[in-house]
């Protein structure tokens, strides 16, 4: 029984150090390297947004980050759902395909009255690249969103927040 144990022992202890003969000891699992929390994971600038994807080009490419972010200048001012009413601004919802100066209730300025064009994503570009020079006299108090990728990611976003897309995705 002693011999026994210590035989054992002996064996293990060969084993520990790694006989010549034997193949070598697996290295102890190494600790998982854990990486560190980066912004890896947003999206790659290029890639297209999902919440866009259902726009006509050119404004399934936009960024919906941009758009999110260049709303806020509008949000203060225009309210997009249904039925919300008006801000100093009149509510945008609906508003691609929509008269100009058409919001019921809102006191829209003499100039902006006096046009007759229908809102498209063309006509936004325009106004927002410079609301004064596009209709002399509106009452938009906005200077305008100089960079063109945040004007489209803008329009992307308002189609999407006014009702524009297609019927499956989300109502706002
Ligand atoms: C300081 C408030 C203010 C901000 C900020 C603002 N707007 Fe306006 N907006 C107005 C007002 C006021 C009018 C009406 C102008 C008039 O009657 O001449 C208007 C009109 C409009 C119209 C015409 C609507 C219609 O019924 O014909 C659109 C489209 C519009 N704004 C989009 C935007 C977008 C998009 C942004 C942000 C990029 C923005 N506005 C930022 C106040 C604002």
């Amino acid at each position: 029984m002693r011999f026994f144990v210590s035989a054992l022992l002996s064996l293990s202890v060969l084993s520990a150090c790694g006989g010549a003969n034997e193949p070598a000891a697996p290295a102890p699992a190494a600790a998982p390297v854990i990486a560190p929390v980066t912004e890896t994971t947003a999206p790659a600038p290029a890639e297209p947004s999902l919440e866009f994807a259902a726009l006509p080009a050119p404004y399934n490419t936009a960024s919906y980050a941009a758009g999110n972010r260049t709303w806020k200048l509008c949000q203060s001012c225009h309210l997009t759902a249904e039925g919300a009413g008006n801000l100093v601004g009149p509510n945008l919802h609906g508003l691609f395909g929509r008269q100009v100066a058409s919001e019921p209730g809102f006191d829209y300025s003499p100039a902006l009255k006096a046009e007759t064009f229908t809102w498209t994503p063309e006509q936004l570009d325009h106004w927002l690249a410079n609301p004064r020079t596009f209709v002399p006299g509106n009452r938009m108090s906005f200077s305008g969103v100089r960079k063109p990728e945040d004007r489209l990611a803008v329009i992307a976003y308002l189609m999407v927040q006014s009702g524009y897309t297609a019927p499956e995705a989300p109502a706002e």
